[in-house]
């Protein structure tokens, strides 16, 4: 549990950084997600936030790490990926090709399943259609650049 200046110290940054307002049942969280850094303890959290304070860019992303859910998988709720690939089709019919905008992907399960979903909708391997994916966080998104999942991601 975070105590009452390191959980303010927390809530500047991410307010700033990406836009999340931390309110008092969030104060376990980071405490929690710590671990996922490798942060032992109060003392290297301190120093993570003094980094964070400076502005010194390993620590803003790890501040980012630490503040966001990173929680996803494959074909997360079923029906959007269809509906998605309904508009898709929609639109390709309409312009001759899609774009979908996978916002705030995490590590990449979701474009992956918006991509497998085009090609069942469009009955192609080749779709007219693209995923564009973005995310604040650049570590998450290195992941989902490799595009290497195990088995517990639910493909
Ligand atoms: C719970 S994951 C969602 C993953 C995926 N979209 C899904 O539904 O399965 C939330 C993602 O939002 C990202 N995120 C949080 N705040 C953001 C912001 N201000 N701009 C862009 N991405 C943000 C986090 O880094 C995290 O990867």
């Amino acid at each position: 549990m975070l105590t009452n200046e390191q959980f303010d110290r927390t809530r500047r940054p991410a307010l700033r950084l990406a836009g999340i307002e931390l309110v008092e049942h969030h104060r376990e969280l980071p405490g929690r997600r710590r671990r996922r850094l490798g942060l032992c303890d109060a003392a290297e959290l301190d120093a993570l936030l003094g980094a964070a304070e400076a502005g010194t860019s390993d620590a803003t992303g790890q501040m980012l790490c630490l503040l966001t859910t990173k929680f996803t998988g494959f074909f997360r709720h079923p029906r959007h990926f269809e509906v998605a690939s309904g508009h898709a089709l929609r639109a390709a019919r309409r312009h001759g090709q899609a774009r979908l905008c996978s916002a705030a992907t995490a590590t990449g399960e979701e474009p992956c399943s918006l991509a497998m979903a085009l090609i069942e909708g469009f009955g192609r391997n080749d779709p007219p259609a693209s995923v564009v994916a973005t995310d604040i966080d650049a570590a998450a998104l290195a992941v989902a650049k490799r595009g290497e999942y195990g088995a517990a991601a639910g493909a």
